[in-house]
Formats: structure tokens, C-alpha cells, sequence
């Protein structure tokens, strides 16, 4: 068994050989963080003391690497590790963007081609899926997760680690390494790498399911964090390591830490020096040091003083190298290193055939007045306007690989998918009209000229690539520079607008909310992004995407989530909202609410039957109604379940997504959905964090957003 020649090799190994399998160094290719190139990596390497690397790309470079591991003595080989987060070459939507799409089948194939790409380039590991949940759209890294609702993060955490590992060990499949461990998406005031502060109610019920769905699907490996957790490194937080992770939820693969995360401890103030935090990285469950030395200058040392014991070591390095023989690299260490495959893998146009389908699944529809959209294929003249509309990296985002050969034989701009869409029938105008950040308007004029020359105008606005993603943390989210000057400047023509809002994050933009006929929110949708959206704006695809977090009216509102507490004072169903829990400057609600999104079509919802209004926690109730697309053309809605537990020993959400489902209609027809309520859907942390049901009423809310019920029901849970 692998067990077996894990344990065989292990007692041929010296205590460095096995210390070197708990280091990570990172390659030549761009850096993920604070840079310490080691110069004596390649003889450490060939010395049996490096167990693996990230930011090493291709067969070329990784099958280089593997050979000078091969010269060591026990010729244990390599694990490669990447940022593949959304897309090897093939660049799929940032996963926020992706999770809009509440399509977990498209979230999963995404994640398997990403995973035939990356193996194919021979590399094992993905650091990937992130299923950090946040509220607060001002951090950075809100981009790279599903948003802010447990429920839904935890069916794509799953979704995703299918798709990445596919069957481990198989030449498509890369290992998963579900992150960061725990509670990053909290980060106090949405900065990075700051500090997290939170009940351990609110850990258990919001933030750590998604993880515990992810090892559910298997997810091979896991990475810890940067951020303190209630004032504990969660790189040395033991409790969440040991106790939850590797104790209660019994994972058998191995957490890695995150870039520097060990050394990091000294600067947060909880390890002395780096000796300290590789003792507390250890004792904590933190297998493997990423780039911070700490483990290969001071864990020998620390065993030699029998501080720490070697069955601590030993069992950090059988998680390793068991996944190494899972992956199949003792057999053949360059079985990720097939040249003519990587080329044909990288060049597959079935990959971007899906690119493009997933891209316009992710677009989101927030305004369509007078059904403005979709456009006419035969619209005379065109005027694409904006700071977006031609850079290839516009759309790209940010974990973007494979940079240096960034080019348009497989990067659509928007441009050019405006053209492919309709470059024959119609005049296409274009105008920049100004730069995504800063206060120059000298471009304002000719974009009214070029605006005043159209029939209709496309406006394409936003964030830049770099502007949301690590250490991109903003405490302005509203639309940069003068573009929202631009949209006014725009409208004032007179011309039907639309506009794309291209972003890694929820941004602030009330004037064009309020004052723009039609607003696609286009994200940042990868490779394909510019046929995607044509696909969208001249109706060849429906828009069916739908918010994964809220959208604030103003960063004073955050953190903002719909599924927040009632208080002793709500607001709802207030007249005067005088001392009640309100803004006197503002409305408490989001500008577009969690789960909100337009279609080119209706639905209706009707028939809704419950099999029982009274159920014992032993039992269900079936949920059935009818969905009728009631317009004219073909369309998906996403119907999305709620509840809201009436009374609790702890206090609940007024509103709790519970279930969803994404289905297809043509015009006219319908379908009817069903849906079973069971205890795990009634049940919650209660104050001594058991997860129960308690007896009692239930509210059951059907609708297409969170604030658009469609149908209510009610039931009791009884003893
Ligand atoms: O995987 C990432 C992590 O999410 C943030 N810091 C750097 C790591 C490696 O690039």
C-alpha cells in the first residue's frame, strides 16, 4: 500500500531529507510575494533538501527542476504548486465572477480544464479554490472567492475541488488546496493581511462550511493564512489545525502555509524569533513552509533540543510524500512533463469554446429599461466608448498566467468581440474618453463627438486587473477616476446607453445605476471576454447571472449581507424610522441585493405546495411549485430557496438561502421544480456550537433574489 513505502522511505531518510520535504521555494516566474531568492536552491535541490516549488511553469522549466531532484540520493521528486485560479492559458472568469453564474456544473468544467491545462504543463497543485467568505467588498481578494453566503460558497467549494482533481493521480487532474484556513474574507476594514476578530459561532456558521464542503469533495491539500484569528496566527493557530482540521474533520493530506506566513508570526508579534514560529507552525499542524526559511534553518535544531518531537516531523513529511505517490510521481516523475501534450492541451479550442460559454454565464444584467438590450445586429452605427474597450489585460484579471505571452491570438478584447459580433452589418466608432484612474477629461470631447455620431452607444467601464486581487485592498470602491464623469457626459447626449462595469469586486456607481438605461456587470471574464459580452449586448446569449454578494450604496454601508439579524430594532415595515437600527444619511439596503439579476425574459412563479406543514426533525417536506418563462425568448432563471427560523436560542437571519436551482425554459413553457427541506436545512450552531434544529415556526421564501419573493410558505418542526 502507499502507506506502506511512505513508511519504507521514511526510515531511509535523515532528519534534513525529511525537513527539505517540508520546504517550498519559489521558481524564477513572477513572484506571489516578498522576494528571498535562495541562489543555492539548485544545489539544495540536488541535495534531497526541497520537497517543492511554485512559480515554475512548463514541461521545460518543471522537468529541468525534477532532474536535479533525481540526482539526490533518495531521487524523492518534486510536487509542483501554481496560482492556477482561474485559468492556466485559457483564462476562465475571475471566480467571483463565476460564482454569479450559479452554474456548478460550468464551475466545474471550468476548474477540470484549468486542471487538464496545468498537468499538462507539468505542474501537480493548484492553490486553489479560495472559499474565503466575505462580506466587505473593499478587500482585495473578494475576486478570487464565490462572495458572501455559506450556502452557496459551499456547493462551488465543491464544485471546484471535483473539477481540479478530477480522479487524483490521473494525468488531467491536479491536487486542490482549499484556502485560507480560516477566515481571511473577514480581515478588519477589508484590508489585507489584517487581523480577524469574530465570534466562534459566526466561524463555524458562516465562514467554515465551505471548507468542510471542499474536503468533502476530497481536496488533497490545504493552505493556512495570513491573518490572526482572535489574536492567534492562523499559521500557528492549533486549534484550527489540529483541533478542527486534522482532528474533527480527520483531512489526511497536508496544509501548507502561506507565502511567508511562518516567519510572519515575528512581525505579528506571537513568535520571538524565526525559531519560535517554525516551532509554533509545526506544533500547530503546518506542514510545509512556503518561502520563509523558518522549518529549513530551525526544525532540526528544534528536534535535536527535543522541543519538537521528530513524530511531529515524521508526520508532516508522510502527508507529503503520500500525496506524492498518490500523484504517481514515484512511478514516473515526469509524468506531467509531456511536451507535445502541453502544446496540444494549451491550444485546444474546445477549451475556449467553454471559456466563452462560462464567460456569458457570468454576466450579470442590473438594469434593462425598456428592453433596451438586447441590441440589433442591424444597428447602423455603433459607438464603443471607454477605457475598457480595446486592452487585451482589460478583462483578463488578475491570477492571469502566462503574461509574458499575452496576445490577441487567444485574448478577444472587447473590441474585437464587437466586431466578430457585428463588424459586417454595422459602423463600429470608438473613442477612449479617458483613463481608468485619474482626473484628465481631455478625451471627453471626442468621446460626445464619436457619441453623437451613433445610434446607440456601449460604454465600457471599470476596474483595472491589478486593482482588485492580493494586496489590492480599496478603501474607495466606487467607480476610479472621472469615468462616472464620463457616463454623465455620455448621457447627456441623448443617445441610448449601455453600459459594461468591468470589476474583481462590487463597486459603487449610484448616478449611472439610477440614471443609465442599460447595465451589464461584465466582471472580469478571462480570455473570451470579448465574445462573451457580444453574445450578451445582441442577444445570442440571455443573461442569466446572478449577484453572489451584495452591491453597497456607499462603503459606509459595509459590511453589508442579506442574510443579517432582525435587531431589538429593525427597520423593515417602519414608517418612522427614528430610533430604529438605521442610517440617518441613508437606507440600510444594498444598490442591487444577493441573488439579484435581469433576464431578457419574464418568469413566473405559481403553484407553490408544501407535502406537510407540520414535520418532526426525522422527516421532510417536499417543496414543489412551477416556473414559467413568460416571455419571449429562451431563458434560465436561478430560483432560489430561503428560510428564515422564526425564533432560536441564538438569534436567526431574517433570510437564509437553503437551496437554489438554475433551469432552462423556452418562451411559454414551464417546469416544475421540487425541493426537500430536511433537518440540515432547518438546523444551526447553537450557543454551545451544537448544530441542531430547535422546534418551532419557519418561514419558506421562493424567489429571484433575496429581495424579490415570489412565493411564501410557512411550516412548523415539532417535537
Ligand atoms: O497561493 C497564494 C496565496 O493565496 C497568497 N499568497 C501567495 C500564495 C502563493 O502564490
Amino acid at each position: 500500500t502507499i502507506d506502506q513505502k511512505v513508511n519504507a522511505l521514511l526510515k531511509q531518510m535523515t532528519i534534513e531529507e525529511k525537513i527539505g520535504q517540508l520546504n517550498q521555494y519559489s521558481g524564477d516566474w513572477s513572484a506571489t510575494g516578498p522576494i528571498t531568492i535562495n541562489p543555492n536552491k539548485q544545489s539544495e535541490i540536488k541535495k534531497g533538501l526541497l520537497g517543492s516549488m511554485l512559480n515554475v511553469l512548463g514541461t521545460t522549466y518543471t522537468r529541468q527542476y525534477q532532474e536535479y531532484a533525481l540526482q539526490s540520493r533518495l531521487k524523492i521528486p518534486l510536487l509542483f504548486g501554481q496560482d492556477v485560479i482561474h485559468g492556466y492559458k485559457t483564462t476562465f472568469p475571475i471566480p467571483l465572477a463565476e460564482a454569479a453564474s450559479w452554474d456548478l456544473e460550468a464551475m466545474e468544467l471550468s476548474a477540470r480544464i484549468s486542471a487538464t491545462e496545468t498537468a499538462a504543463s507539468g505542474i501537480h497543485w493548484t492553490f486553489a479554490p479560495m472559499v474565503d467568505i466575505c462580506r466587505d467588498p473593499r478587500w482585495g481578494r473578494v475576486m478570487e472567492g464565490a462572495g458572501e453566503d455559506s450556502y452557496l460558497g459551499a456547493k462551488i467549494a465543491y464544485a471546484r475541488v471535483k473539477g481540479f482533481q478530477g480522479k487524483l493521480g490521473e494525468i488531467n487532474s491536479v491536487m486542490a488546496c482549499v484556502k485560507h484556513f480560516a477566515a481571511y474574507g473577514a480581515a478588519v476594514g477589508g484590508r489585507d493581511y489584517n487581523s480577524v476578530d469574530m465570534s466562534e459561532r459566526m466561524l463555524w456558521e458562516t465562514y467554515l462550511p465551505p471548507f468542510k464542503a471542499a474536503l468533502d469533495a476530497g481536496a488533497a491539500t490545504f493552505m493556512n493564512s495570513f491573518n490572526d484569528l482572535n489574536g492567534i496566527p492562523a499559521t500557528g493557530n492549533k486549534y484550527l489545525q489540529r483541533d478542527i482540521l486534522k482532528g474533527k474533520w480527520k483531512f489526511n493530506g497536508f496544509v501548507i502555509s502561506d507565502w511567508g506566513s511562518i516567519g510572519e508570526m515575528v512581525a505579528h508579534g506571537y513568535a520571538k524569533d524565526k525559531k519560535n514560529a517554525a516551532f509554533d507552525a509545526i506544533a500547530a499542524g503546518s506542514d510545509m513552509d512556503m518561502e520563509s526559511n523558518c522549518y529549513r534553518e530551525n526544525l532540526a535544531q528544534l528536534v535535536k533540543e527535543k522541543k519538537v518531537p521528530i513524530a511531529l516531523v515524521d508526520d508532516a513529511v508522510k502527508r507529503v510524500l503520500r500525496k506524492k505517490f498518490e500523484l504517481g510521481l514515484f512511478d514516473d516523475p515526469f509524468k506531467f512533463c509531456n511536451a507535445n501534450r502541453e502544446q496540444k492541451e494549451l491550444n485546444n479550442p474546445e477549451h475556449t469554446k467553454i471559456a466563452r460559454e462560462v464567460a456569458t454565464k457570468s454576466i450579470v444584467l442590473l438594469k434593462n429599461k425598456n428592453n433596451l438590450l438586447p441590441l440589433s445586429k442591424t444597428t447602423k452605427t455603433i459607438a464603443f466608448i471607454g477605457p475598457m474597450v480595446k486592452p487585451l489585460r482589460a478583462n483578463h484579471g488578475f491570477w492571469a498566467l502566462d503574461l509574458k505571452n499575452i496576445d490577441s491570438t487567444y485574448i478577444v478584447s472587447q473590441w474585437k468581440g464587437l466586431e466578430n459580433k457585428v463588424g459586417k452589418n454595422s459602423k463600429l466608432l470608438y473613442a477612449k474618453g479617458c483613463d481608468i484612474e485619474g482626473e484628465n477629461k481631455d478625451g471627453f470631447a471626442e468621446a460626445v463627438a464619436t457619441a453623437n455620431q451613433a445610434d446607440v452607444v456601449i460604454l465600457s467601464i471599470g476596474e483595472r486587473y491589478d486593482m482588485s486581487g492580493e494586496a489590492k485592498s480599496r478603501s474607495n470602491i466606487h467607480l476610479p477616476g472621472v469615468q462616472e464623469d464620463l457616463v454623465k457626459a455620455i448621457v447627456a447626449t441623448g443617445k441610448p446607453v449601455v453600459i459594461l462595469i468591468n470589476a474583481g469586486r462590487p463597486l459603487v456607481f449610484n448616478w449611472t445605476a439610477d440614471n443609465v438605461p442599460a447595465i451589464l456587470y461584465t466582471w472580469w471574464l478571462g480570455s473570451e471576454a470579448g465574445n462573451a459580452i457580444a453574445d450578451v449586448l445582441f442577444g445570442d446569449y440571455n443573461p442569466s447571472g446572478k449577484l453572489p454578494m451584495s452591491f453597497p450604496r456607499d462603503e459606509g454601508q459595509i459590511p453589508i449581507y442579506y442574510n443579517h439579524f432582525n435587531t431589538g430594532r429593525p427597520t423593515q415595515n417602519q414608517e418612522n424610522t427614528n430610533y430604529v437600527s438605521a442610517y440617518i444619511d441613508l437606507e440600510n439596503g444594498p444598490k442591487f441585493p444577493f441573488g439579484y439579476g435581469l433576464s431578457y425574459t419574464t418568469f413566473q412563479y405559481s403553484d407553490l405546495k408544501l407535502s406537510k406543514t407540520k414535520l418532526k426533525n426525522t422527516e421532510i417536506i417536499e417543496v414543489t411549485l412551477n416556473i414559467t418563462n413568460s416571455g419571449k425568448v429562451v431563458g434560465e432563471e436561478v430560483v432560489q430557496l430561503y428560510l428564515r427560523d422564526r425564533v432560536g436560542s441564538v438569534v436567526r437571519p431574517i433570510i437564509e438561502l437553503k437551496d437554489f436551482r438554475k433551469i432552462k425554459l423556452n418562451a411559454g413553457e414551464t417546469k416544475t421544480l421540487k425541493f426537500v427541506i430536511d433537518n440540515s436545512k432547518l438546523s444551526f450552531y447553537n450557543s454551545k456550537l451544537e448544530y441542531q434544529s430547535e422546534p418551532g415556526d419557519f418561514d419558506l421564501m421562493i424567489g429571484s433574489s433575496s429581495e424579490d419573493i415570489r412565493l411564501k410558505g410557512s411550516f412548523e418542526l415539532i417535537k
